[in-house]
């Protein structure tokens, strides 16, 4: 349920926003209840086979019922979180020295996490053409020519809000079976698709995409429980679980019992929540988009509505909101006070743009569009310190 106008009205005045992906609205009641009752009933311990018993028919009932997959129990296996996941498949699945392959713009992590244990990634910039991003096959392509063992696939995407389509994920399929790579599926995003396309499980699309994926989920962005710390790994390559399952131990041993009750109830007992939710955030962000997009002739400022996510992706490129000396992120919070994530931190191609989080009472973002937009007709469009494309 969000908060209403009134709890936040002072706030109003302040700051708004956050730049991590976490929600400004109150627990599903499901999870508030299930977690209070696990505390009074007794100690919180150490994840055992029962609870990973419970959290494998939890999320394979969740799959089903959302997408119509039901991978086998065994092979849904619990990671704290999908960073941790990410970090653990790169360590047991890609060779040192070996990249991994982000189109970009993509979720940060996805950039900083393999060179940290050296596995370089490889961007291959999205191609924009006007009202869309779209994947880059040949920059896929000539990635895995080059030696790429892992391509990320973030589906729904952040931080640009796109839900792909069938063709494209075929055509991902086939790139990948050619070069006899490996897919990262981040679809921790399924449950917050707001369009009309509908999610596609990338792993259920064929045995061949199931045997070079594992997937990546969890209940933590869309029933907003992240601090929980319970996500989850599926392996539909029975190599590649076998393999984990000599390596794991510890990974999944990081897990919280809390988190698996939180996703039990979330899962379970959450999906009215959640519809009221996502009604909420589509008609948030149609409103947001629409003030940006009735601007735009006196603000240089451009976003495409998202299909999925809570997030907005702003193109400040032709804005005067940019300055030379600092960070688009600062430049918008210097001249609004609205926390954004700066789109440089997803890539090369997210130079000049920033992402807004838009999971907050309506009232919160009206303010941030109103502040956004005041600021930046101030400067009016092009007339800032980038200016032209390509600059920031
Ligand atoms: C695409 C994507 N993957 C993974 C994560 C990490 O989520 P968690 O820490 O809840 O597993 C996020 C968080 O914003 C995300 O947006």
């Amino acid at each position: 349920m969000p908060f209403t106008a009134d709890q936040h009205e002072e706030t109003i005045l302040g700051d708004i926003g956050r730049s991590l992906a976490e929600m400004e609205f109150e627990h599903p009641p499901a999870v508030t209840a299930a977690l209070r009752t696990a505390l009074e009933s007794g100690p919180v311990g150490y994840l055992d086979d029962e609870e990973i018993l419970r959290m494998q028919s939890a999320v394979g009932d969740w799959l089903a019922a959302s997408y119509g997959w039901r991978p086998a129990a065994e092979t849904i296996r619990p990671v704290p979180d999908l960073v941790t996941g990410f970090r653990a498949i790169l360590t047991h699945f890609v060779p040192e020295g070996v990249p991994v392959i982000v189109p970009t713009p993509g979720y940060m992590p996805f950039l900083s996490v393999p060179p940290s244990i050296n596995r370089p990634a490889i961007e291959v910039p999205m191609i924009e053409d006007g009202a869309h991003w779209r994947y880059d096959f040949a920059g896929i392509r000539a990635a895995f020519a080059g030696g790429a063992r892992l391509l990320v696939l973030c589906n729904p995407h952040n931080p640009i809000g796109k839900v792909a389509a069938d063709e494209e994920l075929r055509e991902i399929e086939r790139i990948v079976a050619e070069f006899d790579g490996l897919v990262f599926a981040d679809e921790i995003h399924a449950p917050l698709v707001l369009g009309e396309r509908p999610h596609v499980v990338y792993a259920a699309r064929s045995e061949r995409a199931a045997a070079h994926t594992i997937t990546a989920t969890s209940a933590s962005k869309a029933f907003n429980i992240p601090g929980t710390k319970c996500g989850q790994l599926v392996f539909t390559n029975p190599d590649h679980l076998r393999h984990w399952r000599r390596v794991a131990h510890w990974h999944e041993h990081a897990t919280s019992v809390l988190g698996v009750i939180a996703t039990e109830a979330a899962y379970a007992r959450g999906r009215a929540w959640l519809d009221e939710i996502v009604e909420d955030l589509r008609e948030t962000l149609r409103e947001a988009v629409a003030a940006l997009h009735a601007s735009a002739g006196r603000t240089g400022i451009g976003v495409i509505e998202p299909e999925a996510t809570y997030l907005l992706w702003l193109d400040l490129r032709d804005s005067g909101l940019l300055r030379d000396d600092v960070s688009a992120a600062r430049a918008v919070y210097d001249a609004t006070r609205i926390r954004v994530t700066d789109g440089a931190d997803c890539g090369r191609a997210g130079a000049g743009f920033v992402r807004f989080n838009a999971a907050l009472p309506r009232p919160r973002v009206r303010a941030a569009m109103e502040r956004l937009i005041r600021a930046a007709e101030a400067d009016g469009p092009g007339r800032g310190a980038a200016g032209a494309h390509g600059v920031g």
